[in-house]
């Protein structure tokens, strides 16, 4: 296994997770076909590997998560070429079918597609840099991988309107205040923060990760009642496993569990 990407970087740690980083800083790590090729293949690689339980997504250089879908790509497509390759649809989809979970550690602009992906991943940890907006208005375009719907269920019709149409940025601080960023950091301490999250969440027992990202994600799609019962049963199936054994029985015995993924 390589984890050669032309536009990743992959660092694995022990405490089992790893750490992606979008690796395009001349074109503050614009979203290309290649990158979304590239993204999609390593979350291949990993979906099965038990030594990664947790995935952090960051940007390269000090200015960028991501400034977006690559302009330059897209300049000159044709309504057919867009049509035909379904632009975006693959990586989109793939990210969406992950299970495990994806922590956006966003470093500066996250824009366009760029927002867009933070807002695929399971939750935002923001530097107090971050600046976050869909600004495809300016380019006569319009969101193109879910920005107007993720954005919408996160911070609501006013403002998701607000930022499509005037393509104005929130700051971190908006980004935490509306539900955007789940917590905003100082931006010299975002990897390290960010980093004990996901040590946090990989020393968990990997099933009940799965099976509580399964459930908040059904929150976005299903009625409440629907919701609930999703959650019931599969709040009753994680009986099946020793890691429910282990983590009470740690408990009662007041020690930490080992937690093994069966
Ligand atoms: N695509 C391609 N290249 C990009 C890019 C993008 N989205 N964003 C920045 N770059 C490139 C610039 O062209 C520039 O390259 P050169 O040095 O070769 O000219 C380099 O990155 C540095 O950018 P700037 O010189 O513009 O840096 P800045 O500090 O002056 O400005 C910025 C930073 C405000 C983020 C500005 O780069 C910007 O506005 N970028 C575009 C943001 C945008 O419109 N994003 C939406 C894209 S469309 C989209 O995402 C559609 C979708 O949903 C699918």
């Amino acid at each position: 296994m390589t984890d050669t990407y032309d536009t990743l970087l992959i660092e694995r740690h022990e405490e089992g997770y790893a750490v992606v980083t979008l690796n395009r800083p001349e074109a503050l790590n614009a979203l290309n076909s290649a990158l979304f090729a590239d993204l999609a293949a390593f979350l291949d690689v990993v979906e099965h590997d038990d030594s990664v339980r947790c995935l952090i997504l960051t940007g390269s250089g000090d200015k960028a998560f991501a400034a977006g879908a690559d302009i330059k790509e897209m300049a000159d497509q044709s309504y057919a070429q867009m049509y035909k390759a379904n632009f975006f649809s693959h990586g989109h989809d793939r990210i969406t079918r992950f299970r495990k979970p994806i922590i956006a550690a966003v470093n500066g602009f996250a824009l366009g597609g760029g927002c867009e992906l933070a807002m695929l991943c399971d939750f935002i940890v923001a530097s107090d840099r971050a600046k976050f907006g869909q600004p495809e208005i300016n380019l006569g375009v319009a969101p193109g991988i879910g920005g107007s719907q993720r954005l919408t269920r996160l911070v609501g019709k006013s403002k998701a309107m607000d930022m499509v149409l005037t393509a104005r940025m929130m700051d971190a601080a908006e980004a935490e205040r509306s539900g955007l960023a789940s917590r905003v950091v100082p931006h010299e301490t975002l990897m390290e923060e960010v980093r004990k999250i996901a040590a946090k969440i990989a020393g968990h027992s990997p099933l009940a990760v799965m099976a509580n990202k399964e459930m908040v994600e059904a929150a976005l799609e299903t009625t409440l009642t629907q919701g609930v019962q999703f959650e019931r049963r599969l709040f009753h199936s994680l009986f099946a496993f020793d890691d429910q054994k282990e983590g009470m029985a740690a408990f009662v015995e007041k020690r930490k569990p080992v937690f093994t993924g069966r």
